[in-house]
């Protein structure tokens, strides 16, 4: 212990501590920080450590108009390559094959009624607002703050999501709450299927949070090995509110790995080395804006996750084709080979503050039957073959835990294909 302190000092720490105290009272806002004043120096030394870790040198800041830092950091200095197994990896630029749409026609559909509707338009982020970019040959990075980690139960955990319900148990007592109080409303595609990929345009709004350990997410899931084992590998991506993660309740661009279950190894964003970024522009972590409103203008995201055939990279791109970077096919087990079942929609957690069910929303807070405009959508659902083409899902199955709470309908149409409407308020009569 002692050494830990004279590395640093004592004063540092002190008047870390002193700062934290006094910039609390201006964070503090519709949602109660108040709960970690207590802070040892300790703590705070072993917090910034970590910090130095993961916020790389920039070579360039830009302040977003949310609060945001947003660091340029140079490509081969980026968290992913501290990683045991990527000490020698050459950054890939571009992906050798895109997955080959199969549907030409339909989308070619898709995009003139959207442009005839005028009512649905691709959101992007708000830190380019700014008006400066990231150089070329770096990578924007949200820079994490002590208080960032201060939100979360501990260091461990910073970054991290709980395991959420296994699906066999879901299959098997599908109205079940799960432990962690974890509940959905999604689509998912059959277990017996070989799956390179998957895609979608994601409704985007902020729906409210009731307590600060609660979120939101509006995601799509790629999945590969055993719900009950520990050896499941998930590839995830989408927005969500988190207050815990961010410090504010607005929707935000994140991505999530594990290849153990959410136990050991993984995170969201760029928390912990193994996503690549490629991308200058993509801040993966930052706000998305605009976002939609009742009855008004709607916004969305697509968001398109695909093995490359030659290499076996994991890619993501993100709105119009842009690349945003990739998971290096050695961070897998099962997704080493393929996905064997995706999943798309909302979770929240229900931590039932008050002996009641959070009021935590899912999607736009209203519930699937309210349509367009009103509740939240995923629509032209596709999943991407052994072929690597990408094609619109054929079949798919729904579950809600209780879908007086939250509830998700699905629906077939030219424009969107395969595509729902999910979500829900939470609390109500109906959802004690
Ligand atoms: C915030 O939380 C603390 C402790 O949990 C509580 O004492 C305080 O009254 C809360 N403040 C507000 C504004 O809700
Ligand atoms: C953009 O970021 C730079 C660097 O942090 C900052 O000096 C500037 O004020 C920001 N501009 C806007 C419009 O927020």
């Amino acid at each position: 212990m002692g050494f830990l302190v004279k590395k640093r000092g004592f004063l540092a720490p002190l008047l870390l501590a002193l700062l934290l105290v006094q910039r609390l009272s201006a964070v503090v806002s519709a949602l109660n920080y108040t709960s970690y004043r207590q802070v040892s120096s300790m703590r705070l030394e072993r917090i910034q450590r970590h910090l130095d870790k993961i916020n790389k040198p920039p070579v360039m800041t830009i302040e977003s108009p949310d609060g945001d830092i947003i660091d340029c950091v140079h490509k081969r200095k980026q968290p992913a390559l501290d990683h045991p197994l990527l000490r020698n990896h050459k950054i890939q630029r571009n992906p050798p094959e895109r997955p080959r749409v199969r549907t030409l026609k339909e989308d070619d559909k898709t995009k003139k009624s959207n442009v005839e509707e005028g009512v649905i338009r691709g959101s992007w982020q708000t830190w380019h607002r700014n008006g400066t970019r990231c150089p070329k040959g770096t990578v924007p990075i949200r820079r994490s703050t002590v208080h960032d980690v201060l939100r979360s139960k501990s260091l461990f955990d910073f970054g991290k999501k709980q395991a959420p319900i296994s699906l066999a148990r879901r299959k098997d007592a599908p109205d079940v709450v799960s432990a962690n109080g974890h509940e959905h409303a999604i689509a998912y595609t059959g277990s017996s299927q070989e799956v390179y990929g998957a895609k979608a345009t994601i409704n985007v709004w902020d729906p409210s949070i009731q307590v600060v350990n609660e979120f939101s997410l509006s995601q799509i899931w790629v999945l590969s090995g055993s719900f009950d084992g520990s050896d499941l590998n998930s590839i995830e991506a989408g927005w969500q509110v988190s207050p815990e993660l961010y410090g504010d309740s607005r929707p935000r661009l994140f991505t999530y790995w594990t290849s153990d279950s959410y136990q050991a190894t993984g995170c969201y964003n760029l928390l912990c080395s193994g996503f690549v970024q490629t991308n200058s522009r993509v801040a993966i972590g930052a706000a998305i804006s605009p976002v939609s409103s009742y009855t008004g203008n709607q916004y969305d995201i697509s968001i398109l996750i695909w093995k490359d055939p030659k290499i076996g990279n994991w890619w993501m791109s993100f709105g119009d084709n842009t690349l945003v970077g990739y998971w290096p096919a050695e961070l897998f087990t099962h997704l080493a080979n393929h996905a064997t079942m995706v999943e798309w929609g909302g979770e929240v957690v229900n931590s039932r503050a008050n002996g009641e069910h959070t009021s935590t929303q899912m999607g736009s807070g209203h519930f699937a039957e309210d349509g367009f405009g009103k509740a939240s959508y995923f629509r032209n659902l596709e999943i991407v073959d052994s072929d690597n083409s990408l094609t619109a899902v054929q079949s798919i199955s729904t579950l809600a835990e209780n879908t007086n709470c939250y509830n998700i309908e699905s629906s077939y149409s030219n424009e969107w294909g395969t595509h729902f409407y999910y979500g829900g308020p939470g609390s109500n009569p109906l959802c004690p």
